[in-house]
């Protein structure tokens, strides 16, 4: 996109995010959006890393997710609050902005909480491309809120899984997912507990939203073989394991010194061994090298993937035109007369 001038910035509301998806489809979406992340952690060595920004409250947390690959700047904006829902409420809301490092300017301002879900998905089922057992087929989905659906795409999309095994504590949320998803291909089961969903799964998520040690899954729930993707845990003091469960798994993680203080591994000592996701992509580690091995992806979400995100959505603005222009930054004629430009606007 190339607003006629660079002050004025494309800007993509919540009901263009909508209309944009919607017209490139979600399968599409999820499948190129991974493409683009894959790109970005091959890419990995070149981008400013650092653990987000975290703001703690009683009830959840703001966090601030900066990153850079020389080119391109972004930061989301991203809240974390499990108690919202009960005042209808989301529990996880998100916008973000990219910028041009050659001038500093931003290039797009757009809504994230959909395009977050969309990452966060596309992720999740890009880590399981190099991790989960060979044609796999079923997908336990603990946790069936906002992220869900887009979690069940994503795995049918990119991996063929299209048995869905479906757990949440509250029933109407396991029905709600089931109906949202009817007419996509999928062979649904709603479960009465994340023990009966697991049966049988070769793939293993968990997204749910407590703020506290949870266990959603025990020790001896898992068998050999299996991949868990967990996501809900991302934060310090919220997590979903038992620890006996990451002890028996190889652990892969996006951005250690991120993930030490908000994943599944801050029940674990410092120097537990992990592997970084971008060395499987990059081919400097292994991905799932055994049929017994239990692999875990410990997502708690890096500001890579949504720098990815954000560069996979301007790109599709080009031919899609869903975005507003918005007139986000100063623009006197002569650069310095910043104040001339406030006097000739009073005089207007
Ligand atoms: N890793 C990432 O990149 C990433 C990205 C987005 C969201 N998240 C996290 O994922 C989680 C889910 O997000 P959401 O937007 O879907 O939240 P949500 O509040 O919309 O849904 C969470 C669901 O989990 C269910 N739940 C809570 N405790 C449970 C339990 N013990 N067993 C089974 N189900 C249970 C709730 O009933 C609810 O339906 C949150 O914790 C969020 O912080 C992580």
């Amino acid at each position: 996109v190339t607003p006629h001038k660079l002050n004025i910035v494309p800007f993509v509301s919540v009901d263009s995010m909508m209309k944009l998806v919607l017209a490139i489809g979600v399968e599409t979406v999820l499948t190129e959006m991974a493409q683009y992340i894959e790109q970005d952690y091959a890419n990995w060595k070149n981008f400013d890393k650092t653990a987000r920004v975290a703001s703690h409250s009683h009830d959840g947390v703001i966090e601030l997710m900066p990153t850079s690959d020389g080119n391109l700047y972004s930061f989301k904006y991203v809240n974390g609050h499990p108690k919202n829902t009960k005042q209808g409420l989301q529990t996880v809301t998100a916008f973000g902005v990219l910028a041009d490092v050659a001038s500093g300017y931003p290039v797009l301002l757009s809504e994230m909480t959909i395009l977050t879900a969309l990452r966060t998905a596309a992720m999740s089922a890009l880590a399981a491309k190099y991790l989960a057992p060979k044609n796999a087929q079923t997908l336990a989905l603990i946790g069936n809120g906002a992220q869900s659906e887009f979690q069940a795409i994503a795995f049918k999309a990119i991996l063929g899984m299209k048995q869905l095994r479906l757990y949440d504590i509250d029933r109407a949320a396991s029905h709600r997912c089931a109906k949202n998803l009817e007419g996509m291909g999928f062979s649904v089961t709603v479960c009465n507990t994340s023990q009966e969903a697991i049966e049988g799964a070769h793939v293993i998520t968990t997204v749910t939203a407590d703020k506290q040690y949870a266990t959603i899954l025990t020790d001896n729930m898992v068998g050999s073989g299996v991949h868990i993707n967990a996501v809900g845990g991302d934060c310090p003091g919220k997590t979903e394991l038992h620890k006996d469960i990451l002890l028996r798994s190889d652990i892969f993680v996006e951005f250690t010194p991120q993930t030490r203080i908000e994943g599944e591994i801050q029940q674990l000592t410092a120097d537990h061994p992990v592997t970084e996701f971008w060395q499987v992509v990059s081919g400097t580690a292994k991905g799932r090298s055994s049929d017994q091995q239990i692999t875990l992806f410990d997502s708690v979400g890096f500001a890579i993937e949504d720098f990815s995100a954000l560069r996979y959505v301007r790109d599709k603005l080009v031919q899609t035109k869903h975005f507003d222009e918005l007139d986000l930054i100063a623009d006197p004629d002569e650069p310095r007369d910043l104040f001339g430009m406030l006097l000739r606007a009073a005089a207007a």
